[in-house]
């Protein structure tokens, strides 16, 4: 489980994150909603060890992980895929799953086989420099490279940003099937529908904050979520 509490950070005078708490139980896919500049990316960062966060603590499985360095959070069991994409462009596919292998806790060559299920286009280009590939490609080897640290909990900046619908499809589906084997998942995502109709909880953020948390369900009725978010 993963528990963060108020949890403050800031970028200079910005204060992008204040007083966040949120919870992703084990097992449990967890969305994080918002508009742009809300702060969603600045409270996963946070999360994750990329950002030192003013105040506040984030706890894995009884682990406190908010001051540790990067290489620490991942060991700890804590997989980011980032905004944007972490892939290292001159190195092939399966260079680059293999590198994450070994900032795992427990690297095992396996996992590869189990991620060229999951993304069967990753097996057919696993030569190709991953530099060269599309955009959804490299988005599914950024998933690979996380889920290559077999992380307790994986955490997911907008993965579906600037991707064909087709290839978003492929990508949550990619999601739903980590969910359904029991992998424990936070999700920052737009596009609010498809985060609910894959979703146990989601939370809503503004100006920094959590406004709205519910089920699905519940979000889906909430009048602030369908206007901003659903119509
Ligand atoms: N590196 C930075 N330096 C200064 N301010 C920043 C930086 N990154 C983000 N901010 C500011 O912090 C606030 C929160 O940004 P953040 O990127 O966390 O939002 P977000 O919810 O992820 O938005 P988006 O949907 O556009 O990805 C915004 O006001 C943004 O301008
Ligand atoms: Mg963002």
């Amino acid at each position: 489980m993963l528990t963060v509490s108020k949890l403050s950070a800031s970028y200079g005078a910005i204060q992008a994150v204040r007083g966040v708490d949120l919870e992703v139980k084990a097992r449990s896919l967890c969305v994080l909603l918002g508009s742009n500049g809300a702060g969603k990316s600045t409270t996963l960062r946070s999360i994750a060890g990329l950002h030192r966060p003013v105040s506040g603590s984030v706890n894995l499985a009884g682990q406190e992980i908010s001051r540790l360095s990067l290489h620490r959070v991942v060991r700890s069991g804590l997989a980011f895929v980032p905004e944007g994409r972490m892939v290292v462009a001159p190195l092939t596919v399966e260079e680059n799953l293999a590198l994450s292998g070994f900032a795992g806790r427990n690297a095992d060559p396996r996992l590869v086989d189990k991620i060229y299920a999951l993304f069967p286009r990753l097996a057919e280009r696993r030569k190709q420099k991953a530099g060269l590939m599309s955009g959804g490609e490299q988005q599914m080897l950024a998933i690979g490279r996380a889920l290559m640290t077999k992380p307790q909990m994986l955490v997911l900046d907008e993965p579906s940003m600037g991707l064909a619908p087709a290839i978003v499809d492929l990508v949550f589906q990619a999601i739903v099937a980590l969910h359904k084997e029991g992998q424990s998942i936070l999700l920052v995502e737009q596009n609010a529908a498809i985060a609910l109709s894959v979703c146990d909880y989601g939370y809503v953020m503004r100006r920094g904050q959590i406004v709205v948390q519910g089920t699905p369900e519940e979000l889906r009725q909430n009048p602030e979520v369908l206007e901003a978010y659903l119509s």
